[in-house]
């Protein structure tokens, strides 16, 4: 077996990954994972605003080994990164959750487990082992809203993302295109995709087709487009500021609302006593000319003026990446498809190798910046992009 370290000299970027990955996935997957909206604007805007964030180095700082750990929400994280919730992401590599769950255990980082997990809570909140937040798409009806909370927190997921820039999902033409746009039926083409793809059908195979299973006690059916209409009729409503009000009643531990591009929301979520702000356009998914994330960062970070904590997601691909968001105001960064493309790429490994690969990265980038710590990382901005 290839070692740890051969595995980073092999593979050590993200966009090695998300390569490797796409060619393990048949078409229709990886357009399910890779897509943005529209066409994709928003999601070449998140990278295009990255790049342009310039940072300072400072020299002369001694030997110093840089200091990744994290404080957020009461707990301590190894690295002030974490996985942020993808659903359905057993068509990105069978098992995906429990492998990503497992990871966030061993390096002690947060795994976010999406409403559309694969997994029940049950199952990923026990193998994440303290690491766990759950994300709620907020159901309409508020006794499965009510339950699906009492779950997580049974099982242990400490905090609660609260997605909410999903008034109804957008078009992702490039989902429709590759026929997984609204539902799942294998036409005779992405039969063929998966024949000339044997290593990910065969662990497909094994693991039987991917399910919501932590959805299924609330649909009064089994048939799977029945439930998934059901799913999408029940997860996708609009919801409004007193809407929030409840699930903060109800939820007793850290809440963040998940998908603020505006200093105006993020002012009306601190007031309604969230205690996080994740600023995030969802990858470039929903809205086609919404701007990147890192771009309204420090207007956001500004406006919280800390009564909140600041995460961030969208775009990120690497330990510059992460530096760039933290020198910028953020206070904890998330990642959705790069560990997706890890996990796709080495299967059981590639959780694991993501998060190795990111460390080293951030540890390195912080090194040349002369940062012993991520709260010096806020000095070294030299342009916003
Ligand atoms: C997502 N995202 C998402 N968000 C959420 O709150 N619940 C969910 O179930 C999902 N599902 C999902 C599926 C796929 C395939 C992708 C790519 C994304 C959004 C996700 O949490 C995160 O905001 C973005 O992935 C961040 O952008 P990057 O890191 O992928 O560029």
């Amino acid at each position: 077996m290839v070692s740890d370290e051969e595995l980073l000299q092999r593979y050590p970027a993200i966009s090695d990954l998300a390569r490797l990955a796409k060619r393990r996935m048949p078409h229709f997957a990886w357009e399910f994972l890779d897509s943005g909206t529209g066409e994709d604007v928003s999601k070449a805007r998140n990278r295009s605003r990255f790049d342009a964030v310039t940072l300072t180095p400072r020299f002369m700082q001694g030997e110093f080994a840089p200091e990744l750990s994290t404080e957020l929400f009461g707990s301590e994280y190894s690295a002030p990164f974490g996985i942020a919730p993808v659903g359905m992401n057993s068509l990105a590599w069978p098992g995906t959750d429990r492998i990503l769950a497992r990871t966030a255990a061993r390096h002690r980082i947060p795994y976010s487990m999406s409403t559309a997990a694969n997994e029940t809570i049950e199952n990923l909140g026990k193998l994440a082992d303290g690491m766990g937040w759950f994300q709620l798409y907020p159901p309409r009806n508020p006794n499965m809203r009510v339950d699906l909370l009492a779950r997580a927190r049974e099982a242990g997921f400490t905090t609660l993302l609260v997605t909410v820039d999903v008034p109804v999902i957008s078009r992702r033409e490039r989902q429709m295109r590759a026929g997984v746009g609204g539902g799942f039926r294998l036409s005779p083409s992405m039969v063929w995709q998966c024949m000339t793809r044997p290593q990910w059908s065969m662990a497909t195979v094994s693991e039987g087709k991917p399910r919501l299973p932590s959805l299924e006690r609330y649909s009064p059916t089994d048939d799977l487009q029945t439930f998934l209409a059901f799913v999408g009729e029940e997860l996708n409503g609009t919801f409004d500021w007193s809407y929030v009000d409840s699930i903060r009643n109800e939820w007793d531990g850290p809440m963040v609302l998940k998908g603020i591009m505006s200093a105006a929301d993020a002012q009306e979520a601190v007031r309604r006593g969230v205690d996080g702000i994740m600023v995030s356009n969802h990858g470039g998914r929903q809205l086609d000319g919404a701007p990147a994330s890192i771009e309204v960062l420090p207007e956001i970070a500004g406006a919280v003026g800390g009564q909140a904590r600041i995460i961030l997601d969208s775009g990120v691909r690497g330990g510059m990446d992460i530096a760039r968001s933290l020198a910028l105001g953020a206070d904890f960064v998330m990642l959705g498809r790069a560990f997706m493309f890890g996990a796709a790429a080495l299967g059981e490994r590639g959780g694991e190798h993501t998060a190795r690969l990111l460390r080293t990265d951030l540890s390195n980038v912080m090194s040349n910046l002369g940062c012993r710590d991520v709260a010096s990382l806020r000095d070294r901005v030299a342009s916003a992009g």
